[in-house]
């Protein structure tokens, strides 16, 4: 017995040292963690329990058979963040580069189908070099194996993916099609194909930092949707982000416990300036509205125009997504339509309630989005937002002007309360704009044009700049006062707690992709 108990216990111990003292140095020294100093960190202490730690590679071709690593690589398993279940696998980049051989993939899709059979969170934590060499086709195999899992558990359980360290090739299509990714700044990268092969194909001289790094994807390609200074800083962000969030998609989102008190808040009716065409930052009208601290943005570095991010109101979590005037005057285009629809069809997997606060003056005109798509990327987030079931409550705090006005949460595509300012304007368009075109004739005819200009615009914003035609139709529900904004949102949405919407029979729609 004693035997045996040893011969575990040496199995255990060489696992734990993953490719050995050495290499773990040198992750040290390139200020990344190993696998399981991440695993450790990321959940609540002493509650991980590993599954997979003796599996070893199949391989016997290039002297692979006498290379045995136990784990094979990536360190798999579940345990608990803030006492609730999650799965999680951490690549182990001592072990083969963290490369993926087809043991390695079989680990991470057995963490998988638990966590889906569980109806519990999974976590990945890539680093890695990508296919094993050694395996050839057997690791592309497994990769698929992997991205079938990623899209059969897309909106039954939230995936989130960490990058902390290389993400080349075909792997970063695991991460790609997971709910969110945090990219760790100058230590990951993530890329289809290298700087080497980009220089033989395009001629271009870009490193890996400049092509696939944090910064790039958190504000070009909107890849990542946070990026964190370190190891650390990355899973800390998991943590926080996982507490907005639901088991899986047949739970609400956990409520922390709130109790009731003045929900008046005066400072609402001083952030929004009396010029319309005066930029004030909407971050300040939503740290007004929800609870202290609790706004937590989802890719705060992409497409600036529109923000978007999970908040708590009286405790009950919910996505928030906004336009922000303090940039391209909170326009939509490509991609902050892009960005807030995939935020939108998230949150309606997880059934999280949605809070809309719309100030935008339209689309963003010109060939650049055009000829690049605004028609089919604009549909996305029209889509998204009619598709949507879950409680939605639209805010209009200043401008709702065309087709943005039906696009952001209107009554006409299925939001349930609708609320505007006293200030708002609704309205086809600015009240300059529109002077222009309908009374162009009376204007060139007119003596002093431009007195005539600002008699004609005067009398349209008269008519038009102020919410009350709409609220007279009935588009909107009721004329709000800034500062009892906060206690009419809580009432709202506790009001569409049990909101129940039957979706058409069809086996899914079409978005436009
Ligand atoms: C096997 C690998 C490996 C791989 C790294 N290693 N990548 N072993 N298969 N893909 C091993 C190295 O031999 C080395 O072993 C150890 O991991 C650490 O690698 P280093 O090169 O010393 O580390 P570093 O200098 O930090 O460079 C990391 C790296 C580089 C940039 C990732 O290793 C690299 O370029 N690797 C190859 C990447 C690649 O081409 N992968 C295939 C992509 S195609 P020792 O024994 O010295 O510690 C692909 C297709 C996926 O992934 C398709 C899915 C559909």
């Amino acid at each position: 017995m004693k035997d045996n108990l040893e011969e575990l216990r040496r199995r255990q111990e060489a696992a734990r040292l993953g490719g050995g003292q050495k290499r773990i140095d040198k992750q040290h020294e390139n200020k990344k963690l190993t696998a399981r100093e991440r695993v450790r960190y990321l959940l609540d202490a002493g509650s991980f329990e590993e599954l997979g730690s003796l599996v070893t590679h199949r391989t016997t071709d290039f002297g692979m058979a006498d290379q045995q690593y136990y784990g094979d690589g990536v360190v798999t398993g579940y345990g608990t963040i803030d006492g609730r279940l999650v799965y999680v696998f951490a690549q182990d980049f001592t072990v083969f580069g963290g490369s993926l051989s087809e043991t390695h993939a079989e680990k991470i899709c057995k963490t998988m189908d638990l966590a889906v059979k569980a109806g519990a969170p999974l976590i990945g934590l890539n680093d890695s070099g990508g296919a094993r060499i050694q395996e050839g086709v057997r690791s592309l195999a497994g990769y698929a194996d992997i991205f079938y899992r990623n899209v059969r558990a897309s909106g039954v359980v939230p995936q989130l993916s960490a990058i902390m360290g290389p993400c080349a090739g075909g792997a970063v299509y695991s991460p790609a099609l997971t709910d969110f990714i945090v990219m760790v700044e100058q230590t990951s990268y993530m890329f289809v194909t290298g700087p080497n092969v980009v220089r033989t194909v395009t001629n271009e001289s870009v490193d890996s930092e400049e092509l696939g790094g944090a910064r790039a994807h958190s504000t070009k390609s909107g890849v990542a949707h946070r990026t964190a200074p370190n190891d650390a800083a990355c899973l800390q962000d998991l943590r926080k982000l996982l507490s907005y969030l639901p088991q899986n998609n047949r739970e609400q989102p956990p409520a922390v416990p709130y109790e009731m008190g003045s929900e008046w808040r005066e400072d609402l009716g001083n952030l929004v300036p009396g010029n319309p065409n005066q930029p004030y930052d909407m971050k300040e009208v939503i740290r007004g509205i929800v609870d202290p601290d609790s706004f937590f943005e989802i890719h705060p570095d992409y497409a600036d125009n529109i923000l978007t991010g999970f908040a708590r109101l009286a405790g009950r979590p919910l996505g928030v997504i906004a336009n922000q005037p303090l940039s391209l005057a909170g326009v939509l285009d490509r991609d902050s339509s892009r960005k807030a629809a995939r935020f939108t069809r998230f949150c309606d997997c997880f059934n999280i309630p949605l809070l809309v606060l719309v100030d935008v003056p339209g689309f963003l005109p010109g060939t650049d989005q055009e000829w690049n798509g605004i028609i089919v990327h604009g549909a996305k987030l029209l889509y998204a937002l009619s598709e949507a079931t879950v409680p939605r409550i639209t805010l209009i705090t200043r401008k709702a002007y065309g087709g943005a006005y039906d696009v952001m949460n209107s009554k006409h595509i299925g939001a349930d309360l609708n609320y505007a300012w006293p200030g708002a304007e609704i309205a086809v368009m600015g009240a300059k704009g529109a002077s222009e075109i309908i009374f162009r004739k009376e204007i060139a005819r007119a003596e002093d044009p431009e007195k005539k200009l600002a008699e004609k615009e005067a009398e349209y914003a008269e008519k038009f700049a102020n919410p009350y035609r709409a609220a007279g139709r009935g588009f909107i529900d009721e004329v709000i006062e800034p500062r009892e904004t906060r206690r009419k949102l809580i009432r709202g949405f506790a009001s569409l707690q049990h909101k129940e919407v039957e979706a058409p029979r069809r086996k899914h729609g079409n978005i436009p992709l």
